[in-house]
């Protein structure tokens, strides 16, 4: 029995088009655009009909970077696979791609068969896996081929934290040449780890143990010497190279000489570097550790920078690197030591809405927005055009989007599993109101009707972006 579903009379914005169209989808896929008002869209016959006049009908979001019940300091990030995706689809995300981690003295294998586990009927939206891999190795470098065969395709390795997911240079460069023979991306945590760990030393050896000094100890520099590291070690091997969240202008500047080098490097932000910055490190009585996360948040200043980048396409892709601790008894670990500050920090549910302030603010375009958070992650990360867009062929994973609602972003009406919101109070011009998953209503004019287990595993091709 086919089932089919009809989008009517909504402005279809992708990032190569806006039209006021009608969209026909059929067993969950898009079957057909046409014209609204047009006999071929008058045609269009379905048992459901969504009436999207005034609002935009858009690809569902893509986010490339979350951390689903990631263990972290001695805690677990606070949103399950189960409630992380559930708050992705009320902020109108329709795929994620979390991070499986191999743990060191440990297999590739073992830790994607953990995720999956953690993972697999839990989901309401799909998804798919990166792999962190700890410890390279002459049998992790062959495990990688595999992965990349079955649809892992990108691979995160860190150039910070010692001991625990740290790379050295001799690693990164074989694990590099690996993913330049197979077609691998490696994503690349980019701040340097060893010279960090002395600045944390020192600076807790002096008393400043305050939320604040994680953003005083991890520099900017010691981020774009080590993006500059990464970036060079990718030329010799190679390989191209992703830069994950990127935060500070100087970093940033190393991506752009590359580029202009016409090297295949590429960089993704994240909306706390836009929209928050070292105030809110620095917000009195413990309150700054909600703003902790790696790389730190920096100096307002940085801000533009980052927008520009973006405009510019130095910097492609904006993802959450969605990562939850609540304040109450996980943040608070790290009292009296800023160290001990699990690193991470919410916002799966609020990336759409706050691009699209930035649509408004008249930072970015409307493609634009579509571009850097739904089309090319999926290019990036080769769901394309599976996920990422509305065109016939493609999944309908669709959001109906009022860019005239407004609301206020509180910890008391969010989704997500966690006990504050980085952006409490902040006023946002536009909101989801409908959201398909392969057809199927996941959100109902604001009113969830997804299900655990609807969201299915998605492998992944190879990267598909060269731009
Ligand atoms: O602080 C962060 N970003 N936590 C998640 C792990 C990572 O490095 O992406
Ligand atoms: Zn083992
Ligand atoms: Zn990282
Ligand atoms: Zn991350």
């Amino acid at each position: 029995m086919s089932s089919r579903t009809v989008i009517r009379g909504g402005l279809v914005v992708t990032a190569s088009d806006e039209i006021h169209a009608d969209v026909l989808i059929e067993d969950g896929r898009v079957a057909a655009l046409a014209a609204t008002g047009t006999p071929a869209a008058e045609a269009f016959t379905a048992e459901n009909a969504i009436d999207a006049s005034g609002k935009y009908v858009i690809p569902g979001g893509v986010d490339g970077h979350t951390h689903m019940e990631m263990p972290f300091g001695g805690t677990y990030a606070a949103d399950t696979f189960e409630t992380g995706t559930r708050a992705a689809a009320w902020g109108g995300t329709t795929t994620i791609v979390d991070f499986a981690i191999q743990s060191v003295g440990h297999s590739l294998r073992e830790g994607l068969d953990a995720w999956h586990a953690k993972a697999e009927g839990n989901c309401a939206v799909d998804y798919g896996f990166h792999m962190i891999v700890s410890d390279v190795n002459q049998e992790t470098l062959k495990e990688m081929d595999l992965l990349v065969e079955e649809g892992v395709t990108s691979f995160k390795q860190f150039m910070a934290y010692p001991g625990v997911f740290y790379s050295d240079d001799g690693q990164i460069l074989r694990a590099m040449q690996r993913a330049a023979g197979n077609g691998g991306l490696i994503m690349m945590h980019a701040e340097n780890g060893i010279a960090i760990d002395v600045l944390v030393e020192q600076a807790l050896a002096c008393g400043e143990t305050d939320p604040r000094f994680h953003g005083e100890v991890r520099k900017a520099l010691l981020e774009a010497e080590a993006t500059h590291r990464a970036i060079r070690l990718a030329q010799v091997a190679g390989a191209p190279l992703y830069v994950v969240h990127v935060s500070a202008t100087e970093a940033l500047a190393e991506l752009t000489r590359a580029r202009d080098e016409g090297l295949p490097v590429f960089g993704e932000t994240c909306p706390q570097y836009l929209f928050l910055s070292t105030d809110n490190l620095a917000e009195p009585d413990f309150e700054g550790a909600k703003y902790v996360c790696s790389t730190p948040l920096r100096p307002r200043e940085h801000q533009a920078a980052l927008w520009r980048g973006l405009r510019t396409n130095d910097l492609q892709v904006v993802s959450t690197d969605h990562c939850p601790f609540c304040f109450s008894g996980q943040k608070e670990l790290g009292r009296g030591d800023f160290s001990k500050i699990p690193n991470g920090m919410p916002g799966v549910e609020n990336r759409m809405d706050l691009l699209h302030q930035a649509v408004v603010d008249g930072h970015i375009s409307r493609r634009r927005w579509i571009e850097i958070a739904c089309a090319t992650p999926a290019r990036m990360f080769g769901l394309y055009p599976k996920k990422g867009t509305i065109a016939p062929g493609a999944d309908a994973d669709i959001v109906v989007y009022d860019p005239h609602a407004e609301q206020v972003v509180s910890a008391e009406t969010h989704h997500m599993n966690v006990d504050y919101s980085a952006y409490e109070g902040r006023r946002i011009t536009g909101r989801v109101e409908t959201v398909l998953s392969r057809g199927e209503p996941v959100v109902t004019e604001r009113e969830y009707t997804g299900r655990k287990g609807h969201g299915l595993y998605t492998p992944r091709a190879t990267c598909q972006y060269i731009d």
